[in-house]
């Protein structure tokens, strides 16, 4: 690692540049680069997954340089036909790439050197891998967070079908997870709908502030090359130019941001996943998972495991660990590009393949999932999730809500002892805790009445829910395209 002539003087190389340096920069060097640093700086390992938006971040390069009179025309027809030769060679999987050549960039152009000749070599005018790779990546999340949104819209689809085939299954309703009060299963699977609903709109507000191009910043200061920075968005679908060089090669916000989008959707993923789990367990029983998605146990033969949410749930670590990679990577770094910056790759390719791996299960799962009705209803009933209507009751015959409260805790200690439900006090013993109580009491006691009471935009009834799928449905339908 020992390099101390790197930096000590200026005179041309006396002997060949061999070994592992670098044919790209390799001039300004006497030794080889180390066998480990070439290891240890190289990232072709992983971000040759960017050589599609690499090669047609080329093209409209090259495709640019020539409408501005610095490529010539047939240049740039070899130029192009390489690359896109190139591309056929990684598309099949037979390009050879080569960990000396560092990154994908660089792989790339020598490929194409070898392959067209001298012409080859002017492909960087104008450019710097740090203008490129902020290019790459920018085209790379863009098309990601389209296909993620593709995924979501199924999702979310499955969701509104669910809820719209339970919209009036009734279930207990749970706060510190105690039965609260009777909701509806459809009520409950548009919430999940809401949350995935807001993580999408997050991805594509993501979408629109990266979709801008940072190509034409070079290394950090420009070009002297009289470049059309408008012609190159225009040809690779940016909205925009970037407005600083310093930032557009520098700043990796919109990864971040993206791995933050990711993450509060990986959050709201674990919390469905446990409930799910929850739901799924034999002391609930309100959900049946497929047995597609749930493995057995290597000693238990009892068990049906549901792994699939569970792995999801778990999941969502590694993701929120994304973020927390990449926020701390940026922290402190003083302008412009910085190496520090290829370690933004590694966190965001594996968030983008995390959300699609736990987007296609989520998307595969909840049309299976199987509603135990009977069940959920049982445990709503006997809950005495139907008490706060009790207490409403009694206001309504013109007692306090603070003695109504006291009043009905009294039933509830009563029915306790008796083992019974609220609905199953006599009136008389509803007479003895207060007078005003009539035989009304049993119509609100209802758990069927007390859910269609929620009779409100937002609410639990199935009317509302009935309605807030139509609105789910339509939303989606109006939705930017992909
Ligand atoms: N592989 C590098 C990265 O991912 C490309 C940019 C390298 N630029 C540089 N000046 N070394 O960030």
């Amino acid at each position: 690692m020992s390099n101390e002539s790197h930096s000590a003087d200026h005179t041309p190389p006396t002997r060949p540049v061999t070994g592992l340096t670098n044919q790209s920069w390799g001039g300004r060097f006497d030794a080889p680069t180390d066998a480990f640093v070439a290891e240890f700086t190289a990232s072709v390992g992983f971000d040759q997954r960017l050589y599609a938006e690499d090669i047609a971040g080329s093209i409209a390069h090259a495709t640019m340089l020539t409408a501005s009179g610095i490529l010539l025309e047939a240049e740039c027809a070899e130029i192009v036909a390489g690359l896109n030769a190139i591309q056929a060679d990684c598309d099949a999987g037979t390009f050879r790439w080569s960990v000396a050549l560092e990154d994908v960039h660089m792989n790339i152009e020598s490929a194409l050197v070898a392959r067209i000749g001298a012409v080859g070599k002017k492909l960087h005018t104008a450019r710097s891998r740090n203008d490129q790779v902020a290019t790459d990546i920018r085209l790379y999340l863009r098309t990601q967070i389209d296909q993620l949104c593709v995924q979501i819209d199924r999702l979310l689809g499955g969701l509104v079908d669910l809820a719209e085939r339970e919209a009036a299954t009734v279930m207990p309703g749970f706060t510190h997870l105690q039965a609260a009060q009777p909701i509806t299963f459809g009520h409950h699977m548009l919430a999940w709908f809401e949350m995935i609903y807001r993580d999408r709109d997050r991805l594509r507000d993501t979408r629109r502030r990266l979709n801008v191009l940072p190509l034409g910043a070079g290394a950090l200061a420009g070009t002297s090359f009289p470049i059309q920075r408008e012609l190159t968005a225009r040809l690779l679908g940016f909205d925009s130019v970037a407005e600083n060089s310093l930032d557009a090669v520098s700043d990796r916000d919109f990864a971040i941001e993206f791995c933050a989008a990711g993450a509060l959707l990986m959050v709201h993923f674990s919390r469905i996943a446990e409930e799910l789990v929850l739901w799924n367990s034999q002391q609930f029983s309100f959900v049946d998972l497929a047995d597609a998605f749930c493995t057995g146990s290597s000693m238990m033969p009892q068990k049906k495991n549901p792994d699939v949410p569970e792995l999801v749930r778990g999941k969502s670590g590694r993701v929120v660990g994304h973020l927390m990679s990449l926020i701390t990577l940026m922290k402190g770094q003083p302008l412009a590009y910085n190496k520090d910056n290829q370690e933004d790759k590694e966190p965001l390719f594996d968030t983008v393949d995390t959300l699609r791996a736990c987007l296609r299960a989520f998307g595969d799962l909840i049309p299976s999932l199987e509603v135990n009705r009977a069940r959920m209803r049982e445990a709503a009933e006997n809950g005495f999730t139907n008490a706060t209507d009790f207490a409403d009751y009694l206001v309504r015959q013109g007692i306090p809500f603070r003695d109504a409260h006291s009043i009905v805790g009294a039933a509830v200690r009563l029915a306790i002892e008796k083992k019974c439900r609220l609905a199953a006090l006599s009136i008389d013993e509803f007479k003895v805790l207060h007078p005003a109580i009539t035989d009304g009491v049993y119509t609100i006691l209802d758990i069927e009445q007390v859910v269609a009471a929620r009779d409100h935009l937002g609410g639990t009834a199935p009317r509302q829910v009935r309605a807030a799928c139509a609105r789910a449905r339509e939303r989606l339908r109006q939705r930017q395209p992909a």
